[in-house]
């Protein structure tokens, strides 16, 4: 079977370490392993505007940053076809016939969605966008035939309505569509990264990212002030490992030769946690050697989006370019809706001449 992958951001803010481990990494992992067909990587302006149609500057300025965020992380125009959602109309076609195919109860009642909407406030004034945006999304998938969607465990409830929907078309149309599959991170510790607050998960809005586009200080910086354990205040204080950032970190980004490189008296993780819990061990030791880490990991990639940031136009081209792919391949998924549904009148028409 061929394998063909689509995954996609929504561009509403810088991408962070979090998006770097939990996916970006090991897109352009799979990208480079060419073990695939075909690859898109979307950026769906047209969804972030489903919750900021208030807010369209901030979506059309992220564009841009998501791009050179992918770039820098290694995506490669020539292998990933990397496109803007809204420059395929065919996507908001293919929506609205699917948006037949699903009951408004069904959309209430997807946990992604709802969680959402109680985190943005929405209560009873949630825009009809936002509610059907997994609509819209299975759209972005079968428009590609994708078969494979990596994409964060909290995202798997949107994937499900996706197959709900290719179940229900091909039911009642023959079978069109192609059935996706979520791919969600193998490694606990990269899946889920936390904040630097240790609050929750990594995100614009709690304020608790390390960017990709950070600069080296400001890396220092909230590496320094990460949260740790609040009764680990004495070096000699036996220190909790669990709940600690700094190792949260450490478990996600520690590479084979980090130790041997950064901190030589430790083999590993394991030993460097027991130190730790048992006492003798300060936080600033374990922050300066993520800082070291994590500096290794960002410097070429900041650096690479340094250089590329001062090309703004070479990059829309890029994306231009991989849209214009895109559509082709979308225009002919929705000739094949079409078809299948019965509305190609034109079609029937030359057809029967
Ligand atoms: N909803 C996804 C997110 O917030 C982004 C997205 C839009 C997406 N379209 C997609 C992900 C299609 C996978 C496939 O992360």
């Amino acid at each position: 079977m061929k394998k063909i992958i689509l995954t996609a951001d929504r561009p509403t803010g810088k991408l962070h370490v979090g998006h770097y481990i939990g996916s970006l990494k090991a897109r352009v992992e799979l990208q480079n392993s060419g073990e695939f067909d075909e690859l898109y990587v979307m950026i769906a302006d047209s969804q972030a505007l489903t919750d900021n149609a208030g807010n369209v500057q901030k979506v059309r300025d992220h564009i841009l940053e998501v791009a050179l965020d992918y770039l820098a992380c290694g995506l490669d125009p020539e292998k990933t076809c990397i496109f803007i959602q809204s420059e395929i109309p065919a996507l908001t076609e293919m929506t609205f016939y699917y948006m037949n195919l699903v009951t408004l109860s069904r959309l209430k009642r997807n946990p992604t969605v709802k969680e959402e909407i109680k985190l943005r406030g929405f209560e009873e004034s949630v825009p009809v966008g936002f509610l059907t945006y997994p609509i819209s999304q299975a759209a972005d998938i079968t428009a590609f035939n994708a078969n494979i969607v990596p994409v964060g465990e909290d995202q798997l409830p949107v994937i499900e309505q996706a197959r709900e929907i290719v179940k229900t078309f091909n039911n009642l149309y023959g079978e069109t569509l192609v059935l996706p599959e979520a791919v969600v991170p193998k490694q606990k510790s990269q899946a889920r990264l936390v904040g630097i607050d240790g609050k929750g998960k990594m995100s614009k809005s709690l304020g608790n990212c390390i960017y990709l586009s950070d600069d080296e200080q400001t890396i220092k910086q909230k590496i320094m002030s990460m949260y740790t354990d609040p009764d680990h205040i004495k070096v000699s204080d036996p220190g909790k490992v669990e709940g600690n950032v700094v190792f949260a970190y450490l478990d996600a980004f520690i590479k084979p030769d980090s130790f041997e490189k950064y901190l030589p008296e430790y083999k590993n993780l394991e030993e460097l946690k027991a130190h730790y819990r048992r006492g003798g061990l300060g936080d600033v030791k374990i922050k300066l050697f993520l800082n070291n880490i994590l500096q290794e990991i960002l410097k070429p990639i900041r650096e690479k989006r340094e250089k590329l940031a001062q090309n703004p136009e070479k990059i829309y081209e890029i994306l231009f370019k991989g849209s214009e792919k895109a559509n082709l391949v979308a225009n002919k998924t929705m000739e094949k809706i079409k078809s299948a549904m019965g509305i190609n009148y034109r079609k029937d028409f030359a057809n029967k001449k």
